[in-house]
């Protein structure tokens, strides 16, 4: 049975004493039984002293580069990343867009996570005019595809995939939520790529979660549906009290 997932990405924000003030209210207020596996993903540098005072919340990372070490000025690799986190975010949109990150790049670093024994947590999804123009299967097959290839069916197991619609995360500024009803279709869609490239098991056994303006209220249309494992929440998880919300309502 697949797990549920609730997975905070505080992108570029807080500070030292915020980022740790959160992290422990989170660790806090996470049931020692809670059914959901929760997870925050907080800028690098605070890694380290969150690492050392929680116990409960699971760390991922935002990032890493796809070689193990060498004259990467300024890039983080997988192998330095594995002490603190488990998981590490890749191919987000906003990394895409500002970042100009394209799918083989992804690919690659999907690839050194996995060497390194780190879950990559892959985001797939299409942007406004994409899907003004229908073109959003177009885009999630392209990505998912150029995600899964050139992986053995034992690493392609291993990821989690996240179906998250560009114009649907607050801060694009389209106020347009994604729902439940156009959500659907895309995590089935990924599910049936995974499925044709490898096999049913692993589709079926594959955590897809949902991410885009998730908040306390609209969490619950997602929790009811048995095809979506779980969450990714931008700013709604930079708030304790709205984060365990979500993790609650979820
Ligand atoms: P949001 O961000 O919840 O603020 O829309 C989600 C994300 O970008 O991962």
């Amino acid at each position: 049975m697949r797990g549920k997932i609730v997975c905070g990405n505080w992108k570029m924000n807080t500070t030292k004493g915020r980022a740790l003030k959160l992290a422990l209210s989170i660790d806090k207020k996470i049931l020692k039984r809670s059914k959901v596996q929760v997870i925050v993903c907080p800028p690098f540098p605070y890694l380290d002293p969150i690492k050392n005072t929680t116990s409960k919340v699971r760390l991922g990372a935002q990032n890493c580069y796809f070689e193990g070490s060498g004259a990467f000025t300024g890039e983080v690799s997988p192998y330095m990343l594995k002490d603190y986190v488990s998981y590490v975010i890749l191919g987000h949109s906003e990394r895409r867009k500002f970042l100009k990150e394209k799918d083989n790049e992804i690919s690659l670093k999907i690839k050194a996570a996995l060497g390194t024994g780190l879950t990559p947590i892959v985001c797939v999804g299409e942007d406004k005019n994409e899907r003004k123009n229908n073109k959003q299967n177009q885009v999630i097959q392209k990505q998912v595809k150029s995600a899964l290839k050139g992986l053995s069916i034992e690493e392609a197991a291993k990821i989690i995939f996240v179906y998250e619609p560009v114009w649907a995360i607050s801060t694009f500024g389209t106020g347009e939520i994604c729902n439940v009803s156009l959500a659907l279709p895309a995590i089935r869609l990924i599910r049936e790529i995974i499925k044709k490239q490898f096999e049913k098991s692993i589709s079926e056994n594959t955590q897809v979660l949902y991410g885009g303006s998730v908040n306390s209220l609209n969490v619950k249309e997602f929790a009811k549906e048995p095809e979506i494992d779980g969450v990714l929440v931008g700013a709604k998880s930079l708030d304790a009290n709205d984060f365990i919300k979500i993790i609650k309502n979820f």
